[in-house]
């Protein structure tokens, strides 16, 4: 017997249980997703449209002689990670850090919504778990929406205000918790719900490394517990006919497709729109490209868009 079948935890620098829960859920890419853990991530930026395009951000960088390339619709790669500040139009507002996978959240949901609500009227969305405003920025900088950012997380707050406040955007910031509408809600039904859930950050381990050894397994049941509180909570605060995006930065599949699954189950009004589903961490051009992924550089992330049916 080799050292690499007797001690999977060294070689892999997982835990054990870790690593047969992600063997379990992706039995054909595990080892790829582990390998990806182990990587290290690139700086990626997502053009803010309301100030500049993908296309002139580009040749900014070039005209000083920073490397970076395309991705996705609103995404740059630098080819080499560079102080964040000192990069052209960081005060400006003309950019934020986010990565690929989660740049495809508010395209995914504003994409169903059409471009206005009831009457003509703004889009009405809520951003239920918003901090620190990555998601929210975005769907504000592609749409002229009214959007809710709510977190429970008063600290984490603050950094909504200072990130809308550097890009030049606006929402109506909540401290609040998501699951306790009665709280917080003014009863008016919304057109789209974007749901990014506290969950175990499976997807991101190449981002924070530490997470793998933080984590004890009863915390993907606990988390699942909480994904669906909030789910099945904020689905009754969502127009006949709006949709809700629900994702998390999650392999785990008890925190993606099985979560989904149970919901549509348990809610006859509920039709799960083609969706992303789960989208596996992926290093680079020339890493294997796995069959359910869209771009070839990102974190690992689930996405699925359920839309309410009128019954
Ligand atoms: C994955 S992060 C959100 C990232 C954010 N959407 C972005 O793109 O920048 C999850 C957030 O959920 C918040 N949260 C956890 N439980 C919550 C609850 N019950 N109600 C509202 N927010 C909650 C956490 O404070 C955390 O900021």
């Amino acid at each position: 017997m080799t050292l690499t079948e007797k001690n999977p935890q060294a070689v892999w620098n997982h835990p054990q249980w870790w690593i047969d829960r992600v063997r379990k859920d992706h039995p054909d890419h595990w080892q790829a997703i582990l390998q990806a853990n182990n990587s290290r991530a690139p700086l990626i930026l997502r053009v803010n449209e309301r100030k500049t395009t993908q296309a002139q951000y580009l040749q900014a960088l070039a005209a000083i002689n920073i490397e970076a390339s395309p991705v996705g619709e609103q995404g740059v790669i630098l080819a080499n990670a560079q102080p964040v500040p000192s990069l052209p139009g960081f005060a400006e507002g003309h950019f934020s850090v986010q990565d690929a996978a989660a740049q495809l959240a508010a395209p995914l949901l504003l994409n169903g919504l059409g471009a206005a609500g009831d009457n003509g009227a703004r889009l009405k969305i809520l951003d239920a778990c918003a901090a620190p405003g990555g998601k929210t920025a975005h769907l504000l900088e592609l749409a002229d929406c009214d959007v809710t950012a709510l977190d429970i997380d008063a600290r984490r707050c603050e950094r909504i205000a200072q990130n809308l406040e550097r890009l030049d955007l606006q929402a109506h910031i909540v401290v609040a918790d998501a699951g306790q509408p009665a709280g917080w809600w003014d009863g008016q039904l919304y057109d789209g719900i974007l749901l990014d859930a506290p969950c175990t950050a499976s997807g991101i381990v190449r981002r924070h490394p530490d997470v793998r050894w933080l984590r004890r397994p009863t915390d993907i049941a606990q988390l699942a517990g909480i994904q669906a509180h909030l789910l099945k909570t904020l689905w009754l605060l969502l127009k006949p006919g709006g949709r809700l995006l629900y994702c998390t930065c999650s392999v785990f599949r008890a925190e993606g497709d099985m979560q989904i699954q149970t919901f549509v189950a348990h809610h006859t009004d509920a039709l799960l729109i083609p969706s992303p589903g789960h989208l596996l961490p992926q290093i680079g051009g020339e890493a294997t490209v796995f069959p359910d992924n869209l771009m070839r550089e990102h974190d690992g992330f689930y996405y699925a868009t359920l839309e309410k049916r009128s019954l």
